[in-house]
């Protein structure tokens, strides 16, 4: 069983559900109580053991970049400063000296697309794949979980879900779930949208995965599927026919911070759960509410 050393972070689209906000800043960057939503992402991916961040950008997207490497004059200033605590904690979200990489899909052709620009840099392993809209709160983090599950099945692919209302499945991609397995459960099949009558449960795939290398040949013969994008969904079916795919159920908050809802709720959520701020945050809503 190889280990999981290297994490997918795709952030090349276009975040249109997010306009104005994200015409000039890219949705990834927009913060979520007191960093952006990808150094959420980024610090899960660190928590569960990953060594080397990759991450599929475009156009626009340099702020990502600029992120998660060092500021020299910041640094320096609050060195002369004194101000040890703040440097405390740009160092604790800074990666180490080249364990990132950063690659550019030139054109926003779909999820499936962008993981497959990342297959140089991921090589013959396999590897983790975030998506970096779907924040997972909860300790231990989803990705350490989803580690778990692969250790126990000693390899294969690994798919975090979480349960959603039936009357919400047609919105998701929906697993099927077989016998247990470890921490997780074996995935039978998986379905793209179905109708709640058709579904085979209600675990929605919740963007987490390990997959093996063996995906990036798929994808790179794999045309257009629905809305006209190269869909990861269609190589891990065909993938699934080959080697097995785990579930694993992730119990914590999920939210959907590609949407304006889902990203609200996320800052009351983790405002809600930060040390500093719950207590003055929890008065302030509760007066809110009451208005
Ligand atoms: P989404 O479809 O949620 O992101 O893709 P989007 O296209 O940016 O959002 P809207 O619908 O226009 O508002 C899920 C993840 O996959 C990445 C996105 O950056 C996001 O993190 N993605 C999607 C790519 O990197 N490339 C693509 O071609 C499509």
């Amino acid at each position: 069983m190889k280990p999981i050393r290297k994490a997918v972070f795709p952030v090349a689209g276009l975040g249109t559900r997010f306009l104005p906000a994200t015409k000039a800043v890219p949705k990834e960057m927009l913060t979520v109580v007191d960093r952006p939503v990808i150094q959420h992402v980024v610090d899960e991916a660190r928590a569960a053991g990953i060594e080397h961040f990759i991450f599929v950008t475009g156009r626009g997207k340099g702020a990502i970049e600029d992120h998660f490497d060092h500021q020299f004059e910041l640094e320096a200033t609050l060195e002369r400063r004194g101000k040890k605590t703040e440097l405390g904690q740009l160092a604790a979200a800074q990666p180490a000296a080249g364990a990132t990489s950063f690659t550019r899909q030139q054109e926003p052709l779909g999820l499936g697309h962008a993981v497959w620009c990342a297959r140089e840099i991921v090589g013959d392993e396999p590897f983790a794949l975030l998506l970096p809209d779907m924040l997972h709160q909860g300790t231990p983090g989803c990705l350490a979980g989803m580690m778990q599950v692969y250790a126990d099945a000693k390899g294969g692919n690994v798919i975090a879900v979480s349960e959603v209302p039936r009357e919400q499945v047609h919105q998701y991609g929906i697993v099927g779930v077989g016998e247990a397995q470890g921490a997780g459960f074996r995935i039978t099949s998986m379905v793209e949208k179905p109708k709640a009558e058709d579904a085979p449960s209600n675990y929605m795939i919740s963007g987490r995965y390990i997959l093996q290398p063996e995906v990036f040949d798929l994808l790179a013969k794999q045309t257009a599927g629905a809305g006209g994008e190269i869909q990861l969904t269609d190589s891990m079916l065909t993938l699934a026919k080959q080697q097995p795919f785990y579930g694993y159920k992730f119990d914590g908050r999920i939210f959907d911070c590609g949407s304006k809802l889902g990203f609200l709720a996320a800052n009351v959520g983790y405002g809600l759960a930060s040390k500093d701020l719950a207590g003055d945050f929890r008065k302030e809503i509760e007066g809110l509410l009451k208005a």
